[in-house]
């Protein structure tokens, strides 16, 4: 960030500081516009674990408790450790976690819950998360004083720093040194691969899809109890029409996978969430949603305005959506459509039968 800082700080001096229009060199002429170095610096807080990024400011654990009884506790706890809204942030690490840097109850068993301050290895991340997304109601609200002085009063909670601790872009330092799971962390599992690899160590999955002399088929045992299926409702319903998945119908009890074969025995909701996402995804590949919603006018018609007017008919909708046209829903007038066969008739065939539902 600071070298980018310097780059930001050349345009300055150039002159250019605070433009607004489009005259910027740009590879889309007559798109958009470059950010503005204003922009850029508004959007470009993080603070890395180096603590490169990290604005300098000082807070009191004092004031701390001030800023957090008065602005965290009611969703986090008094002393961090509710469990209501998130999981507990203060508790769990002991002043022998301070000294070796890993922290024993991470592996004690039966030990009940994982805190915010058991788990992080870095302490930037905890302050640049606050700075950007706490509270959760009031995200950015903080100033960078009173981002330190709350950390200060949390890492007081944990026994890290005493009552009288400032914690300032210095002294943030002392804390990551004995921040409780600093050797906590790993990337040799490489999913996440740091320098140390050069990019050289790749993750650790070396699957190919079986082609031939398979495995048989895995057999599951397990499912989700009964009495649970339904607990949050029907899933099925509660689905939006994105991405490959549509949530199980569990109204009706869950048959086995091997009794399940696809498309057979879905349910009715199932089915029909299937038909729904198959078509918003040809309307999206061609273009079609740009113009159209489901439910509302865009530029043009909205599709169940459409469907209402021509039900049973097909064969006309499949030519309109070709050759396009104008003076049906008003001025605007639709640019002919160069899609597939295919497509063109599932859509025609969707819209003829009652469209979105
Ligand atoms: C309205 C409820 C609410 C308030 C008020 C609130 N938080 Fe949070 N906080 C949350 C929720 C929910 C999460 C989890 C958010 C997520 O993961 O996206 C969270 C996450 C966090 C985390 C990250 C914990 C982790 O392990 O990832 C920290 C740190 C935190 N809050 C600190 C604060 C501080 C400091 C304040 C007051 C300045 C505050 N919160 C106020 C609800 C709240
Ligand atoms: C650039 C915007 C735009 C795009 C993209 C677009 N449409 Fe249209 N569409 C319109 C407008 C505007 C109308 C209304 C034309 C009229 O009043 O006759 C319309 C009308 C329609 C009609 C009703 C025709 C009639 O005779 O009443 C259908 C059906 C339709 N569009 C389907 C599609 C499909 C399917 C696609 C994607 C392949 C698509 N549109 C892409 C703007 C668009």
């Amino acid at each position: 960030m600071f070298r980018f800082r310097k780059a930001a700080v050349g345009i300055a001096l150039l002159g250019l500081a605070g433009f607004t229009g489009a005259q910027a060199a740009s590879n889309f002429p007559g798109i958009g516009r470059d950010a503005t170095v204003k922009e850029v610096k508004a959007w470009d807080i993080d603070v890395r674990p180096d603590f490169k990024g990290l604005p300098a400011g000082s807070g009191s654990v004092a004031r701390g408790q001030e800023i957090w009884e008065g602005k965290c506790a009611t969703c986090h706890g008094i002393f961090g450790e509710s469990g209501e809204f998130f999981n507990p942030i203060i508790g769990g690490v002991t002043p022998k976690d301070m000294e070796t840097g890993h922290v024993a109850n991470l592996v004690t068993p039966g030990y009940p819950g994982r805190t915010t301050f058991m788990k992080v290895p870095t302490i930037s991340t905890v302050w640049d998360f606050i700075n950007r997304a706490m509270p959760w109601t009031e995200p950015k609200s903080l100033s960078h004083d009173d981002v330190y002085a709350v950390l200060a009063f949390m890492l007081n909670l944990n026994g890290m720093v005493p009552d009288d601790f400032v914690l300032n872009e210095k002294t943030i330092r002392d804390v990551q040194a004995k921040l409780p799971n600093r050797n906590g962390m790993t990337t040799d599992h490489a999913l996440w691969p740091g320098n140390e690899f050069n990019g050289a160590k790749k993750p650790d999955t070396h699957n190919v899809a079986c082609m031939n002399d398979c495995a048989p088929e895995p057999k599951l045992t397990s499912f989700l109890p009964e009495f649970a299926r339904n607990a949050h409702g029907n899933l099925a319903e509660q689905n939006r029409l994105v991405g490959e998945q549509f949530g199980a119908d569990t109204t009706h009890p869950e048959r086995p996978l091997g009794e399940r074969p696809q498309a057979v025995q879905l349910t009715a909701t199932e089915q029909a969430n299937a038909d729904a996402k198959k078509i918003l995804t040809t309307l999206q590949k061609n273009g079609c949603t740009v113009c159209h919603g489901m439910n509302t006018k865009i530029v043009g018609p909205a599709y169940s305005d459409v469907a209402k007017k021509y039900a049973g008919k097909v064969e006309y909708l499949i030519g309109k959506i070709k050759s396009g046209g104008s003076g049906i829903w008003g001025a605007i007038p639709m640019p002919p459509q160069n899609l597939s066969d295919a497509d063109v008739k599932a859509i025609a065939t969707w819209l003829a039968s009652g469209g979105p539902k």
